[in-house]
């Protein structure tokens, strides 16, 4: 099964003309050796700090460790047993937080989940225009992060870790991650999701 094959497996199976970086991006857990420069970095963060988010915000923050370095390790040691495998050959791991409280006043910011979710969208977007795949995970320990990062938890909040990279061969994982990276993605049908009213 070579790359194109894989991605044409993974390509979203529309019921309408959804646009291609929206189609052919998915959760991908095979990575090749191809590093991520810190230049790439910098442009998928930038099209998350364009996102819209509620009262301009921009809860979000994010850090990461390119594969190689001390950083990474540390970072790779936060995740969970089954997340551990396949991120080890990623080219990035990317730490999504968000500040839990407005800047403008100290009160709690209820938007704020929703728009690093939106933030992350946008990366993850700008990631497959430049051939770049990306994995959310939830699966972390939470303390060990805050550790690690010295996060003030009174006002910031770590929501998820993300492994990125150029795509690898699905062959080169071990089960049960190949057969999932082999699976095709589903959707629920269009129809339970929307309601015209
Ligand atoms: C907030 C969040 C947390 C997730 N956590 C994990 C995780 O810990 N491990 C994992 O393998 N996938 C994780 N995923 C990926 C989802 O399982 C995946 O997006 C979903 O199955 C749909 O697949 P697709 O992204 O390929 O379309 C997470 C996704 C999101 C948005």
């Amino acid at each position: 099964m070579n790359l194109s094959t894989t991605a044409l497996l993974k390509e979203a199976a529309t019921e309408h003309a959804v646009h291609p970086l929206i189609r052919n991006r998915w959760s991908a857990r095979a990575f090749s050796a191809a590093p991520l420069s810190e230049e790439v970095m910098h442009t998928m963060i930038e099209a998350a700090a364009w996102a819209p988010s509620s009262m301009n915000e921009q809860p979000w923050r994010y850090r990461y460790a390119l594969r190689g370095t001390a950083a990474f390790e540390q970072l790779w040691e936060c995740l969970m047993g089954g997340n551990q495998p396949w991120t080890k050959d990623a080219g990035a791991l990317l730490v999504c937080s968000g500040m839990t409280l407005l800047a403008k006043n100290g009160q709690p910011n209820s938007a704020w989940k929703h728009d690093l979710g939106l933030a992350n969208a946008n990366l993850l977007t700008q990631a497959v225009s430049m051939n770049i795949y990306g994995h959310l995970m939830g699966g972390f320990d939470h303390a060990k992060a805050n550790a690690v990062l010295s996060i003030d938890e009174t006002n910031e909040e770590v929501f998820c870790f993300l492994a990125l990279g150029y795509l690898g061969e699905a062959e080169q994982l071990i089960e049960p991650f190949k057969t999932r990276e082999l699976t095709a993605r589903s959707r629920r049908p269009l129809a339970e999701t929307v309601m015209a009213l």
